[in-house]
């Protein structure tokens, strides 16, 4: 891996020819958390159908710095031990770069009584705060002292009390946090207005599956009943398939499809999604775990709003891909994003490429079409907006040059490979060949 890769797409410039087969990887916001949670274990986790992604690599090398053994025992399966050499002590470094460095810090916390927490670092999609977390571990007992750099956060007695905590806001890593942390409490703790998310259902299962008692699993209302640590002996957990990928290869289906087939997916939690492009013209058949899609005649595809929402709504993950699709569609669409602000920042790129977008505050923006776009030359600001220009550089006319693509594979697992597959024209360059050639 090296910063200064990019892809070089040669777009198809409006041709619906792509054909084939893609399967969906192990979802990362899910895989990441029961990495994570293998901290309230006290023996070894196998975990399955864990995408080969830099933000997975990111976080077993955050639990090797607090001396947990992760072992990669195949492309998608990790074995991870937190036994006696294992501590609180993560690596500022690491965890200042990943957002999701948080989720350790309940288990963490709820394991040792203690633990010292960076300012999380992440995605940059706007302003992205941590008080729910920290009212949530007051609650529980804890004393959270914030200093220059990091929050410390100790528990006098050593152990975190269950207690009933309502979140303000049906944060998803807040949801995660709790539960995780409530396993190794004392007493009962309810979460109340948590967030539904497949992802933290998910992360229930795996739970239970150790032996903690939760009960509400996929409600607002999430109970756990405290207990010591969690043993995994002789079981492995498979990780759920990765809805955000799935729906944004079935975007490109819908736009560049002569016929697609994505497979390994769950199309019960896409919903959504399927129901919007449905409504905006696009022909999608679901049977098990696979969906079909061709992309329809440009004319027969129309606008439609959209507006972001958690679970079961429409995701904020998949705006961005979503955003490529209404530059096809006829007519306008307001697009709203009611979870992070400045996560519409990247449509200023897509304007390059000839876009009609109008930004009216920093959550919404107009987009008009249809408009066949030009390739360009862009950077991918995250890993949401980096694989919506990918979409756009595919459908484009002439080629396009995506930079920054250490931001994709954070959350795709060798997307070039796949999407050539299905006959995209599309080449990573960059990394070996720049640094021999000095550039
Ligand atoms: N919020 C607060 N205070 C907090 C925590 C959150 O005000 O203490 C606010 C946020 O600012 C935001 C809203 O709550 O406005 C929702 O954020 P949430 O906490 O639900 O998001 P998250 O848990 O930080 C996860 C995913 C995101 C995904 C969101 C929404 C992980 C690691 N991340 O983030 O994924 O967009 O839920 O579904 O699970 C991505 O994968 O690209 C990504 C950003």
């Amino acid at each position: 891996m090296y910063m200064n890769e990019r892809f070089i797409i040669n777009g198809l410039g409006g041709a619906r020819k792509l054909r084939g087969s893609v399967a969906v990887s192990g979802a990362k916001n899910a895989a990441l958390k029961l990495m994570a949670a293998s901290a309230l274990f006290g023996d070894e986790v196998v975990l399955k159908n864990v995408p080969d992604i830099e933000d997975i690599k990111k976080m077993a090398e955050l639990l090797v710095s607090a001396g947990a053994k992760v072992e990669k025992t195949g492309t998608h399966e990790y074995k991870i031990s937190c036994g006696k050499d294992f501590t609180s002590a993560i690596s500022t470094d690491i965890s200042k770069k990943m957002r999701a460095s948080i989720v350790l810090a309940g288990p963490l916390l709820a394991r040792f009584g203690a633990v010292s927490f960076p300012h999380p670092g992440g995605c940059v999609i706007g302003k992205r705060p941590i008080d729910i977390f920290l009212d949530g571990f007051e609650k529980m007992g804890a004393v959270v002292a914030v200093g220059e750099k990091s929050y410390d956060m100790s528990v006098a007695s050593g152990v975190l009390a269950g207690r009933e905590i309502f979140l303000k806001h049906p944060s998803v890593t807040a949801t995660e946090t709790f539960m995780m942390a409530a396993t190794l409490a004392h007493g009962t703790t309810t979460i109340k207005n948590s967030a539904l998310e497949p992802e933290i259902e998910d992360l229930a299962r795996f739970l239970v599956m150790g032996g903690a008692r939760i009960s509400g699993i996929g409600t607002t209302t999430i109970t756990v009943e405290g207990g010591g640590l969690l043993s995994a002996r002789g079981k492995s957990y498979s990780v759920m398939p990765d809805r955000i990928e799935a729906g944004s290869f079935l975007i490109l289906g819908a736009l560049a499809g002569e016929r697609i087939e994505i497979t390994h997916c769950n199309p019960a939690h896409m919903e959504s999604l399927i129901e919007t492009l449905r409504s905006a013209g696009v022909p999608i058949e679901t049977e098990g775990d696979t969906i079909r899609v061709s992309a329809p005649p440009l004319s027969s595809l129309r606008s439609v709003d959209i507006k972001t929402h958690e679970y079961p709504g429409f995701p904020t993950d998949i705006q961005a891909p979503m955003v490529i699709f209404l530059t096809q569609a006829t007519g306008e669409a307001l697009v709203f994003e009611t979870i992070f602000e400045g996560r519409l920042n990247y449509t200023e790129s897509l304007k390059k490429m000839g876009a009609h977008i109008t930004m009216m505050d920093p959550h919404r923006v107009l987009v008009k079409g249809p408009t066949l776009l030009e390739g360009k030359t862009l950077e991918s600001p995250d890993l949401r907006a980096g694989l919506a220009f990918v979409i756009a550089g595919i459908i484009a006319k002439g080629s396009s040059v995506i930079h920054n693509v250490y931001n994709i594979d954070r959350g795709y697992e060798g997307i070039e490979g796949r999407l050539s597959a299905l006959g995209v024209d599309i080449v990573r360059v960059g990394g070996d060949a720049d640094v021999l050639a000095g550039a």
